[in-house]
């Protein structure tokens, strides 16, 4: 199990966001988080790095577990997210860094791997996604696909048990989205577990292999890429055809 996620509660103050979440994944799934805005999508995928802590549950994330009444420390979460990566909506990369730089800036500052390692690394990966004669181009110059790929390139880097995307496709338009659709399931054959957060119906079929629907912090569908056919609630047959 890659990751395994019991009974997570989530207050921000007063305000409850997450109800007693529990889901499972396989290494190598594809987990797609459904639900309208506000659900609690991103909310549940920082806690899965631990960017953000839970209220009460537990999890065990990439081998490592925990439990959150008990309180965790920072160290805990360096620990984690050396594991487990995440990919933004909006890509986060340092514009006064190459793509190259942009790569190996982690590997070589925190990792510790040599910088003629780590290139080598950068440009093996930049190559399995297509973007190869981009290595001296600096972000500004790409478009927004392509700087969306850097951004998976670059976590890719740290050899990550788990990969996280908060809407990946969100800015982007369609031709591109489904280039973001090609390389998260061209992943998926690595064996790499994909936690993907997105609120576009199309893509989610795509790239799913389970699906975890949420509405109000409540699980309310969780199963495999077949409920986007035969949908087991109502709530998620309307979502998918509103
Ligand atoms: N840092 C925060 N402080 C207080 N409330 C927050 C914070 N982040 C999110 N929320 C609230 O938590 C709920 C879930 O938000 P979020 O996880 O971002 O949902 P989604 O990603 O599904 O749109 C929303 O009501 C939102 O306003
Ligand atoms: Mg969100």
């Amino acid at each position: 199990m890659s990751i395994q996620v019991n009974q997570v509660n989530k207050f921000y103050g007063d305000t409850q966001v997450l109800h007693d979440v529990s889901f499972t994944c396989n290494k190598g799934d594809t987990l797609v988080l459904l639900g309208p805005s506000g659900a609690g999508k991103s909310s549940l995928l920082r806690i899965l790095n631990l960017l953000e802590s839970a209220t009460s549950g537990n999890m065990s994330v990439a081998g490592m577990s925990f439990d959150f009444a008990k309180g965790l420390t920072e160290k805990q979460g360096l620990e984690l997210r050396q594991k487990v990566g995440m990919v933004f909506q909006q890509y986060n990369l340092w514009p006064h860094m190459t793509v190259l730089e942009n790569l190996i800036e982690a590997p070589v500052r925190v990792a510790g791997l040599s910088k003629t390692a780590a290139k080598e690394e950068a440009n093996r990966i930049l190559d399995m996604l297509q973007l190869g004669d981009k290595s001296d181009a600096w972000p500004l110059q790409l478009s927004g696909g392509q700087q969306q790929r850097v951004a998976i390139a670059r976590a890719l880097m740290m050899k990550p048990d788990v990969l996280l995307f908060d809407e990946p496709t969100a800015a982007l338009d369609p031709e591109i989205t489904s280039q973001v659709a090609k390389v998260i399931n061209d992943l998926s054959q690595t064996g790499i577990t994909q936690v993907v957060v997105t609120h576009e119906v199309d893509f989610a079929r795509k790239v799913a292999s389970h699906v975890l629907y949420l509405e109000d912090g409540k699980v309310v569908e969780n199963g495999t890429n077949e409920v986007f056919n035969t949908p087991t609630t109502q709530n998620f047959a309307d979502y998918l055809t509103h």
